[in-house]
């Protein structure tokens, strides 16, 4: 008798792996809806042609990924690869755009690639994700790009590095491509066969080639998309880096990061973590101004991002941190600190929505300042005999390691507006 088993690429998912799943979808709804984001959910399955004319034709995805058939009656349907498409027709035809003209929208699902397995790399994956569709303005790509970073912040992930990149409006598109093609000519058959068929088919894409050789071929030969863009957009870009310096969210400009759905525009972004290994990328997004125009809408604005549930938690896993991170852990020594310190915390956790953790076993301040970095709280909160004497408390950023001193009456004030 046959042996059923599950499909190539796709998983079970047992009770005890099941813990951390839960905790990590409930924390990620909660931090979506703190931002503003609001759940929607779309079928799994669409017309095949949503993909094709939002993806692109000549991409990965759409030539050579999806999981498409024609159903009895006809229609050519796939299963969803991407959620941003989907995301985009349920906006148009929930006609949202004439009820408000900013909508913020966030997802966990399901989706279907017919990609090769490998780890961090299934059939079926799960992503979580946010789009903003209505502006154009760079504080909106610095949103997005901060709530994506700081939620892997949150869970303490290590080694991570945010590439960022503009790639302009599609207008350039046609003559940076014609000066890419003709600068690669000289050297096409000392390139990949891949990309020898993608510098006519899709040769924004070359720059996604994993092969060293064609990389180190594209440095000394390719122009950067990026060196091609206009007055504007480089000005969105420069604003953009500007926020997100302020905003203290480190990032590197690579000019080759192009990203491989054609819906692109201007910002494209991928947050990295050495920690996952080969398959090393925890998000990626940026924005897709055509996108809502070429599926029909009027022209639109809208930028975002999408991120595999199974890396994260594969990244979670790789730490041996399998707890969600507290917002603060709080350091108290003395009888009378720890009476106070314990009504602190149960105000901040009410009346802040703060995760606070409480060491109440007493230890020594080394020991829980030890403690306060291995559980990876963003914020540390100490409180002694001396500071209740003088009734403040000592609130230390974990990530730049400053420290300030505020009176008790206005901690939850000062944890609410810097935290
Ligand atoms: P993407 O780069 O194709 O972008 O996927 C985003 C993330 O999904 C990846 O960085 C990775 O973490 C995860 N992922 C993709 N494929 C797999 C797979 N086969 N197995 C496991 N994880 C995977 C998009 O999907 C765009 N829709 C992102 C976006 C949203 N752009 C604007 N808004």
């Amino acid at each position: 008798m046959q042996n059923f088993r599950t499909i190539k690429g796709t998983h079970d998912l047992l009770p005890n792996e099941l813990i951390i799943w839960r905790a990590v979808e409930n924390f990620i709804h909660n931090i979506m809806q703190q931002n503003g984001y609001g759940e929607i959910r779309t079928p799994a399955f669409e017309n095949t042609e949503l993909f094709v004319r939002g993806i692109g034709t000549d991409t990965d995805i759409v030539t050579k990924e999806m999981y498409s058939w024609t159903d009895q009656g006809g229609n050519t349907l796939t299963l969803k690869p991407e959620l941003t498409a989907p995301v985009a027709r349920a906006y148009l035809q929930h006609q949202m755009g004439n009820q408000n003209p900013i909508h913020r929208l966030y997802y966990i699902d399901a989706l279907f690639r017919r990609e090769r397995p490998q780890k961090g790399r299934q059939r079926q994956f799960h992503q979580f994700g946010a789009e903003a569709i209505g502006s154009p303005n760079p504080e909106q790509d610095a949103e997005i790009i901060a709530l994506a970073y700081n939620i892997y912040k949150k869970f303490n992930i290590q080694d991570m590095s945010v590439r960022l990149n503009s790639i302009g409006n599609a207008e350039i598109r046609p003559l940076y491509l014609e000066t890419l093609r003709s600068s690669i000519k000289k050297i096409e058959m000392e390139l990949c066969t891949t990309c020898q068929t993608r510098i006519e088919k899709n040769a924004l894409r070359l720059f996604d080639c994993k092969n060293p050789h064609c990389q180190e071929l594209l440095d000394q030969y390719a122009p950067f998309i990026y060196d091609s863009i206009s007055d504007d957009d480089r000005n969105h870009f420069e604003m953009l880096t500007r926020i997100l310096k302020e905003m203290e969210i480190p990032y590197f400009h690579d000019k080759k990061l192009v990203r491989g759905l054609d819906y692109y525009s201007h910002t494209t972004f991928e947050i990295t973590s050495s920690v996952l290994g080969a398959q090393d990328a925890l998000c990626g997004g940026g924005r897709y101004n055509g996108l809502i125009e070429q599926l029909g809408g009027k022209s639109t604005p809208a930028v975002g991002f999408a991120a595999g549930v199974e890396r994260l938690i594969l990244a979670i896993n790789k730490q041996n941190n399998l707890s969600i991170p507290p917002d603060i852990y709080f350091i108290h020594l003395g009888d009378e600190a720890t009476v106070t310190a314990s009504k602190i915390a149960n105000d901040l956790r009410l009346n802040c929505g703060k995760i606070v953790v409480m060491e109440t076993l007493r230890r020594s301040l080394k020991a829980q300042m030890r403690e306060a970095g291995r559980c990876g709280a963003n914020t540390t909160i100490i409180l002694g005999e001396k500071e209740l004497a003088e009734s403040k408390i000592i609130v230390k950023d974990m990530s730049t390691g400053n420290q300030n001193e505020v009176p008790i009456s206005e901690l939850s004030k000062f944890i609410s507006s810097n935290s």
